[in-house]
């Protein structure tokens, strides 16, 4: 028994099976499944995934490389890189680093502020919205959420949500574009409205999507945040920046808002270094970006497509998934069909028994999709 620890001794060691000092001594237990049997990271072979909004063409190689070098030397807990990461989302949006809060994806930072705003009030919001945050804040069993009807478009009605903020209305909650409906709201029409709103509760605009629209800057609502409104922005590397598997998110409000916010949070613990080295590396990665976009763009165009062909209804999407109107069929039946031939997209969301969400993904696997909707149309009696 070697005295001293070297990094290739104990990794030497370890091809034995899992090792654990016990009574001083180093035990191995060969364990039964093997560190090295195959593994599917992403989608296993021969699946076309069109259903959780990720980017298959992230991470940027720049990220990649950055991941490495930031584990190579040993993964250390993280340091500078968190700071770097908040200074260069500070420096584009015009915002100091104490502007912004990290977390392990936009999910962290969301139910930070989730859980502190429900010990407040209600939080009120459209009813159909990404609020799987808020709901599980809502666990913790305080607080309240607040719904308004749908509108027959399935835009999200700015009037009906103002008059809808009555003094137990802790915060509103908009997502821009929406998730799952895909439309995005008139950015004139919402900056009036988290202007008139912030005076009455908090607003938090989750944006994960906003880089995919048409014009990202005039569609986003973070500058309202210098402007001393009560407005908070959420925004995530899982989506344009293909990350989503390497949790990194982040809110930006007021600096004492964010700290605020921080309390119920983990700090710096729920970050991890190779997620924020690869974020740093592809934040400013553009031509990564427009290529990403760009394809993803041109998948949403064949999905739009293929529905109009065959007499269904999309909702306009700024984004990375439609949401397509499948008329009398069920949405269920359609995921069901579309999976047995080995297509993942979405089933019913709430009483949309009949919209359905298909990502875009991977032009190939979007292909499928597209040749398989006559089929499957077809089958379901359309
Ligand atoms: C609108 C919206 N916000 C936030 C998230 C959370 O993403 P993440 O925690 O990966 O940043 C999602 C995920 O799909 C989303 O659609």
């Amino acid at each position: 028994m070697p005295t001293t620890w070297s990094r290739r001794s104990f990794l030497g060691r370890s091809t034995l099976g899992a090792a654990a000092l016990a009574g001083g001594q180093l035990v191995s237990f060969p364990g039964a499944i093997a560190s090295n049997a195959m593994l599917n990271y992403g989608p296993a072979s021969g699946i076309a995934k069109l259903n959780a909004n990720e980017n298959p063409y992230g991470p940027s190689p720049a990220a990649i490389t950055a991941m490495l070098d930031a584990t190579k030397k040993g993964a250390y807990y993280i340091g500078d890189s968190l700071t770097r990461l908040k200074d260069m989302i500070a420096e584009r949006n015009n915002l100091t680093r104490d502007h912004i809060d990290l977390s392990s994806g936009s999910s962290g930072v969301l139910t930070y502020l989730a859980l502190e705003k429900l010990q407040q009030g209600k939080v009120l919001g459209p009813d159909l919205v990404w609020d799987t945050t808020t709901k599980s804040a809502l666990r913790h069993g305080r607080g309240e959420l607040k719904r308004i009807a749908k509108t027959v478009d399935l835009s999200v009605d700015l009037d009906a949500l103002y008059d809808a903020i009555t003094p137990d209305v802790s915060m509103v909650q908009i997502c821009n574009p929406n998730n799952p409906t895909a439309i995005m709201s008139d950015p004139a029409a919402l900056r009036e409205f988290c202007i008139k709103a912030s005076k009455k509760c908090t607003v938090l605009v989750d944006e994960a999507y906003n880089e995919i629209t048409d014009d990202p800057e005039a569609n986003s609502m973070v500058d309202l945040i210098n402007e001393g409104h009560d407005v908070y922005v959420a925004k995530t590397f899982s989506k344009i920046y293909g990350m989503a598997g390497l949790r990194v998110g982040y809110m930006m409000a007021a600096p004492e808002k964010i700290e605020s916010m921080m309390r119920y949070g983990l700090g710096n613990y729920s970050m991890n270094q190779a997620g924020v080295a690869a974020a740093v590396a592809s934040y400013n990665d553009f031509d990564f970006l427009n290529y990403s976009k760009s394809r993803i763009i041109e998948a949403r165009q064949m999905i739009n497509e293929a529905a109009r062909t065959h007499g269904l209804k999309p909702a306009p999407s700024q984004t990375s998934f439609v949401f397509i109107d499948l008329g009398d069929l069920n949405a269920e039946t359609f995921r069901q069909e579309m999976a047995k031939r080995s297509i993942l997209i979405r089933g019913i969301y709430q009483d949309y028994t009949h919209w359905s969400r298909v990502s875009t993904g991977l032009l190939p696997d979007v292909e499928r999709f597209v040749n398989a909707l006559p089929e499957v149309l077809d089958v379901m009696g359309a």
